[in-house]
């Protein structure tokens, strides 16, 4: 019985002897090369700390900016679609504050067209039916919601879910179809959750603090190079091409940590040592325990990471034969209200408008939340059914053609993403929000869910990207300040909460006069 026991402490012995010799050793391991690391790594780059590793899951920086290519042009060749991250959203007014994505946009000439949401037509199920004016009720609710999650914000109120306020607000969509497939079109399109799963206030935050800030654009990229050029580009301002910092095809399985060190195993069995580490994989990978930690993130830690939700935003693309395009094709946008399904291939936007790419005939309709775990559980031959069902309903007395192309991506399966971007639940707070984002000793978070007010958007990636950079290149120089965390949570915000040490950087009301 003593032998194979004496065997196995030798090798447990070897084992971590050959591992700890192989570790690479750096100041600051940035995991993830999507645009919140590659942003962190430049800003520690430009703070002059060049000793870091940047290791990556996928085989190319970018991260949930991804495109593939898709069907063919007249040409034979290619269009380049994008799975995830597809406008730019809030643009700048001259003189004013510019969202940091749009000035990138520019200086790396990528091709995009405003999207005009009064360009939409809509339909129900007997075909074209003009619904059009339930847009302004919608809004005219809308604007009493943005002024009651101002009250909120401003007396420390308890906050609600944003269908509460829309429910106060006069807006009761309940059973009619058209109202139903108005409101996801006004805010399952954008959030990726129901406004029952919504906070009132943040989602509230997060819109006014983007459009009303910059501008309410927001312009679609199809640019044939990659919407993620302009992370390549950010990157290529620091590392040389086939930089030895970039480590692709690099899985990280394990985040260990005390109060010297952190150590990060790989999946090839490789593992670096290093200082500090920005962890900036998504919230749904933090979620689903794709990677570990050790020893395990403390209580508040993982009820940050818990609270939060990740959502998931599904694109389906189809491209029909050109001679045989069905749709009015002088619409950017159109709108299916399912009679009995909420959420049922509601959003369709054709690329085959002017502007846009006219002639390519590609169609692509969205879908979200438990409408996406659907698809995705499903074959491409089961939606695929069920797209042209939707749309011989839409277009009845009409002959639809197969699509000769077909594809849509499953988000919540790719282990480097579980989903698409975060949303803020209804009645949490900004501390709550503060221990997502907090420090757990030399390891550092940050990423589009990091973020309180841009939350979502690239604009949120970019600038908690920025901000951690130099947070851990304060740390590195000797001038460490962690971040603040909570043990004790109670359910409001107080005035005196808005502040930097939580991450708010940006009056949600600052700059267009609440009183
Ligand atoms: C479908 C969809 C639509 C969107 N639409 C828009 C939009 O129109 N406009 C907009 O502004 N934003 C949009 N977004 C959000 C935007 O894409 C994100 O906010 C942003 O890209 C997040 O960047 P990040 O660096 O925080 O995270 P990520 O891009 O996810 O970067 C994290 C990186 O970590 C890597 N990683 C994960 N796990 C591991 C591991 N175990 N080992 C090693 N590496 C790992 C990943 O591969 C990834 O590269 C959309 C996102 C999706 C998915
Ligand atoms: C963008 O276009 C301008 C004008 O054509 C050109 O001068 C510039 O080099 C381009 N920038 C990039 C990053 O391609
Ligand atoms: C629908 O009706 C509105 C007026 O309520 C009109 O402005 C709009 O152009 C109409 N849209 C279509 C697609 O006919
Ligand atoms: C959002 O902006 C509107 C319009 O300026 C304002 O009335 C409201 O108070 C703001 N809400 C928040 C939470 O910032
Ligand atoms: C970088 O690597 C690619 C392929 O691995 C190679 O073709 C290219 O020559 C390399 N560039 C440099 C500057 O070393
Ligand atoms: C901290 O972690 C490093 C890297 O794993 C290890 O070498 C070191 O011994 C640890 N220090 C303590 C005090 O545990
Ligand atoms: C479709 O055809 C039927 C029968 O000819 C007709 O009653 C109906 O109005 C048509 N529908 C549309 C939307 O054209």
């Amino acid at each position: 019985m003593g032998g194979p026991t004496v065997a196995l402490l030798l090798l447990s012995a070897a084992v971590v002897a050959v591992s700890a010799q192989a570790c690479r050793e750096t100041k600051v391991a940035v995991l993830g090369a999507g645009l919140t690391g590659i942003e962190a790594a430049k800003s520690l780059s430009e703070a002059n700390i060049k000793d870091f590793l940047i290791l990556e899951y996928n085989d190319e920086i970018g991260g949930r900016v991804k495109h593939t290519t898709f069907g063919k042009n007249a040409e034979g060749n290619p269009y380049t679609i994008e799975l995830g991250a597809n406008w730019v959203q809030g643009l700048g007014t001259p003189g004013g504050p510019q969202n940091p994505i749009w000035i990138l946009a520019q200086r790396y000439n990528l091709t995009n067209t405003y999207s005009d949401y009064s360009s939409i037509e809509t339909f129900s199920t007997t075909g074209a039916t003009n619904f059009t004016e339930l847009l302004d009720e919608f809004e005219d609710a809308y604007a009493y919601v943005e002024q009651d999650a101002g009250y909120i914000l401003t007396e420390g109120l308890q906050d609600r879910s944003f269908r509460s306020g829309l429910s106060l607000g006069g807006w009761k969509p309940m059973h009619d179809a058209a109202k139903q497939a108005v409101e996801w079109w006004e805010f399952d399109w954008e959030y990726a959750f129901s406004p029952d799963q919504s906070s009132q206030e943040f989602a509230i935050v997060n819109y006014n603090t983007t459009f009303y800030q910059f501008s309410d654009g927001n312009n679609y990229v199809f640019d044939q190079r990659g919407f993620n050029i302009f992370i390549k580009g950010e990157a290529s301002t620091y590392l040389t091409p086939n930089d030895s910092r970039l480590l692709l095809n690099t899985v990280v399985t394990n985040i260990a940590y005390n109060d010297s060190k952190v150590r990060i195993d790989n999946a090839d069995g490789s593992c670096i040592t290093a200082d500090y580490a920005i962890c900036t994989f998504s919230l749904g990978v933090l979620q689903n325990d794709d990677v570990s930690f050790t020893p395990p993130l403390p209580l508040w830690k993982q009820q940050g990471i818990t609270t939060f939700d990740m959502g998931t935003y599904t694109k389906i693309f189809l491209q029909f034969p050109t001679n045989q395009v069905f749709w009015d094709t002088s619409y950017q946008f159109l709108l299916y209200a399912d009679p009995t399904t909420r959420g049922y291939y509601p959003v369709w936007q054709s690329l085959d408008a002017e502007g846009f790419l006219p002639g390519s005939g590609i169609l692509f309709v969205t879908v979200v939340d438990d409408q996406s775990y659907r698809v995705e559980a499903q074959s491409d031959e089961q939606t695929l059914a069920e797209v042209m069902a939707v749309l011989r309903t839409m277009y009845p007395n009409t002959t639809i053609p197969e699509p000769t192309a077909f594809y849509y991506p499953r988000w919540t399966q790719e282990p480097w993403a579980r989903g698409s971007y975060s949303n803020w639940p209804p009645g949490t707070t900004l501390q709550m929000h503060q221990n997502l984002r907090a420090n757990v000793g030399r390891v550092w978070f940050a990423g589009e869910h990091t973020s309180p007010e841009y939350f979502g958007f690239l604009q949120a990636a970019y600038m908690e990207g920025q901000e951690v950079g130099q947070a851990v290149a304060r740390c590195v120089l000797g001038q460490c300040v962690p971040e603040v965390h909570y043990e004790d949570l109670r359910g409001t915000t107080q005035p005196g909460d808005y502040n930097p040490a939580n991450g708010w950087t940006v009056s949600s009301f600052l700059t267009y006069g609440f009183d």
